[in-house]
């Protein structure tokens, strides 16, 4: 186990940027998730802490010591990639036990060893089995019995589920939680599913073009995002955004006029979550007469689309029947506090809100 720190990690590939200088500490035995869209540099960053990338700059620290001089297998890092890269002509057992050869450690020992490890993840009845006949989530347990055998220091794993499909991907997730409480590995889980990274891990890092945008809890990232980026990147359906112009205590958004309880000046995104949207809610802001043009029933809520005067809007409303239908129109409004505001130029979240 292991106190991970990253101190202004870069990593270049040619003159392209690939992790833009990032500050990261993670405490011993947490579970953090690395979460962003294709190509943030998720895998460059775990890559280069196993040891498998050098970085360009930037320093890497386990427990205070400098690691970016020691070598993938000197660091006792376990991972897992999306692949397994299992080797398909060793058992179970065989690809299990597989970390161990260079350890000076008895064969009976290193079997003992990964028996126990296979026992943990659940695979205790496979051993004698080659990867071939294995379904994808067995085969995904290998590789995490493989990860973990070596006892390591760190657990990173990238994007481990999603070669699963939908039902075995709850499972593993529940599994991959357990395993790592019952360990107290520290571990990095990189994903790009919003959903996977606010279940499984503690803390979330959101990621975009290679810097950190914000870290925090599901509910730091939904409540309190520090950009825009973050505020669309996390929630589902995503939340609505509006360009608009504060001047003289008012927010205009398109034809809508909103009192803000803060002093702001100039361009600002709203960002109004469709679940914070309501029909003839008291007390509510920016009520305005919308007409729906769409209704998608999505099991216990309804999402509606409506022409409202900020524009285009989103909103989700409890329950498995739909209470309106197309053409309708509906007092839309949303509770002052839940409205959130950007700095248009820098995205940044303002700390501003808007007045009842
Ligand atoms: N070996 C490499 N050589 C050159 N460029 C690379 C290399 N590996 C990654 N890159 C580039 O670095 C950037 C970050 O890639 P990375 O694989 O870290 O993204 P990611 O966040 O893991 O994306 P994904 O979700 O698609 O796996 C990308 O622009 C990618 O093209
Ligand atoms: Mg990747």
């Amino acid at each position: 186990m292991a106190r991970i720190e990253l101190k202004n990690l870069r990593k270049e590939w040619g003159g392209a940027i690939a992790v833009a200088g990032i500050d990261l500490a993670i405490e011993d035995g947490a579970f953090v998730a690395v979460l962003g869209p294709s190509g943030c540099g998720k895998s460059t960053t775990l890559m280069m802490l196993a040891g498998i990338y050098r970085p360009t700059s930037g320093d890497i620290t386990f427990d205070g010591a400098r690691v970016n001089d020691v070598e993938a297998r000197g660091r006792n890092v376990g991972i897992v990639f999306q692949s397994y890269a299992l080797y398909p002509n060793m058992t179970v057992l065989e690809n299990v036990m597989f970390p161990l050869r260079f350890k000076t450690i008895e064969r009976t020992e290193a079997e003992r060893r990964s028996r126990e490890v296979a026992t943990l993840v659940r695979i205790d009845g496979l051993l004698d089995r080659r990867p071939g006949q294995l379904s994808g989530g067995q085969q995904q347990r290998v590789a995490l019995a493989r990860a973990l055998v070596k006892r390591p220091h760190l657990l990173l794993l990238d994007e481990p589920l999603s070669n699963l499909d939908a039902g075995l991907r709850l499972t593993m997730r529940t599994e991959i939680r357990r395993i790592q409480r019952e360990l107290g590995v520290t571990t990095i889980l990189v994903t790009h599913d919003q959903v996977e990274a606010t279940t499984m891990a503690d803390r979330v890092v959101v990621m975009n073009s290679g810097r950190v945008e914000q870290q925090g809890t599901a509910e730091d990232l939904y409540e309190r995002p520090a950009t825009l980026f973050v505020a669309s990147f996390v929630g589902s359906p995503p939340i609505n955004l509006f360009d608009g112009h504060a001047a003289g205590g008012m927010l205009s958004v398109n034809e809508a006029r909103l009192p803000l309880a803060d002093p702001v000046q100039g361009a600002v995104v709203l960002g109004l979550r469709p679940e914070s949207l309501r029909v003839n809610g008291s007390g509510d802001s920016g009520r305005t007469i919308s007409r729906i043009s769409a209704v998608e029933p999505m099991g216990r809520e309804v999402l509606y689309t409506a022409d409202s005067a900020f524009g285009v809007i989103r909103f989700l409303e409890a329950g498995a029947e739909p209470r309106h239908r197309e053409s309708d129109d509906v007092p839309l409004g949303f509770p002052p506090a839940s409205a959130l505001l950007f700095d248009k130029d820098s995205g940044r979240r303002l700390d501003a809100r808007v007045a009842a």
